[in-house]
């Protein structure tokens, strides 16, 4: 494997960082939340911009911490799927051009996968086959993770994604922006059982419901009418046990999924991934349902957990060192499942020169 500098911008972090194999050399992340606070919600177009703004300053502050130059550098990342597609723009094209003029190969990177080596920074001895649960603002998904890119999506949600049923439980409740982080210290100071709240099942058409894939919507729906029922009836809203009992039915709408899903596939440990892998909620129910089922369960630290471009070069250091290189005129693309990952690397096109 080798040094790697990646650049992730697929949403509304500009993130820049230096790995060596699974070692973080630097990492930086300048984070637009408080621009989009006052929007409720990540704006693409202002994403964009301000990705073009921050971009060099990154980079430079990158090297700062790594503490060397480009001459380290073996090899040049950048997000290209999914995400918004104007933002990944500014990362791949920085990448990209990067990669020409200091004449190092490119390697573009699956977003979700980034997630899934997040866990290596910190575990830098773990290796497949494992169970990632994915949960992100865009993605909850239950992943076999067999071997660098190769991927088997054994369940997902059918609607919202986890972080976005957080998102939006949190507007609905009128407590801020980003909705993950700020319910779950809300939750902290309320009841879990306070108000029972529906977990989404999604039923077969044989009868019976989907053993893994989840649903988001019908819970957000539920502490709506909730909301609307206690306001009719002038109570005042109990935010903070609204936020527990919320918080409690996802983390164990999706613990059971996780650990019935690893029982089934005999895998030994669970690794999450994703915004959502912050959850204090989520990491309590599903450590001890794990601990009791004799699964082990990896959650990266926080910083590793929300967008950043250390797991994305973590991932990319595996690719290149497997001989994956990606062509200049790699697109990027708003939505690629992870079954995918390998059309990111057309071995057969690369350029001479690279
Ligand atoms: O992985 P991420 O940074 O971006 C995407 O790829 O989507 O995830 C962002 C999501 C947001 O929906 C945010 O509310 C959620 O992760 N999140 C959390 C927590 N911290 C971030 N959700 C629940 N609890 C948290 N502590
Ligand atoms: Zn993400």
């Amino acid at each position: 494997m080798g040094i790697v500098l990646a650049i992730e911008t697929s949403c509304d972090e500009t993130a820049v960082a230096i790995v060596n194999n699974r070692k973080v050399l630097g990492n930086v992340v300048a984070s637009q939340i408080d621009i989009h606070r006052e929007f409720g919600g990540v704006v693409p177009e202002v994403a964009s911009r301000h990705h073009l703004e921050s971009i060099n300053v990154c980079i430079a502050s990158v090297f700062e911490q790594a503490g060397f130059g480009w001459d380290e550098v073996e090899a040049i990342a950048a997000t290209c799927a999914p995400g918004l597609v104007g933002a990944l723009l500014v990362g791949a094209s920085a990448a990209k051009t990067l990669a020409m003029l200091k004449q190092k190969p490119f390697i573009g990177v699956h977003h979700l996968e980034g997630h899934i080596y997040a866990s290596y920074l910190s575990q830098p001895d773990l290796e497949p086959p494992f169970l990632c649960l994915l949960v992100s603002g865009g993605h909850t998904s239950f992943i076999e993770v067999k071997s660098c890119g190769e991927y088997e999506l054994l369940g997902q949600t059918r609607d919202d994604a986890a972080g976005e049923a957080f998102d939006k439980v949190a507007r609905l409740l009128g407590v801020g922006y980003p909705g993950g982080p700020v319910i779950d210290r809300l939750a902290k100071e309320g009841n879990p059982r306070a108000f029972p709240l529906p977990e989404g099942r999604i039923s077969l058409p044989e009868g019976g419901y989907h053993p893994y894939d989840c649903s988001f919507s019908g819970l957000k729906t539920a502490v709506l009418y909730l909301v609307q029922r206690l306001e009719k009836e002038g109570k005042d809203i109990p935010v903070n046990d609204i936020a527990a009992s919320f918080q409690y039915t996802v983390a164990k709408a999706l613990t059971k999924r996780a650990v019935r899903c690893a029982g089934d596939r005999q895998l030994q440990t669970i690794v999450v991934g994703g915004g959502v892998a912050a959850n204090s909620g989520l990491r309590q129910t599903l450590t001890a349902a794990a601990q009791k089922a004799g699964i082990a369960v990896h959650f990266p630290p926080l910083k590793f957990c929300t967008d950043n471009a250390a797991m994305i070069a973590c991932a990319a250091a595996e690719h290149f060192d497997r001989g994956d290189r990606s062509t200049l005129d790699l697109p990027v693309q708003s939505r690629l499942p992870i079954t995918e990952v390998a059309s990111l690397y057309d071995t057969a096109e690369v350029l001479p020169n690279l």
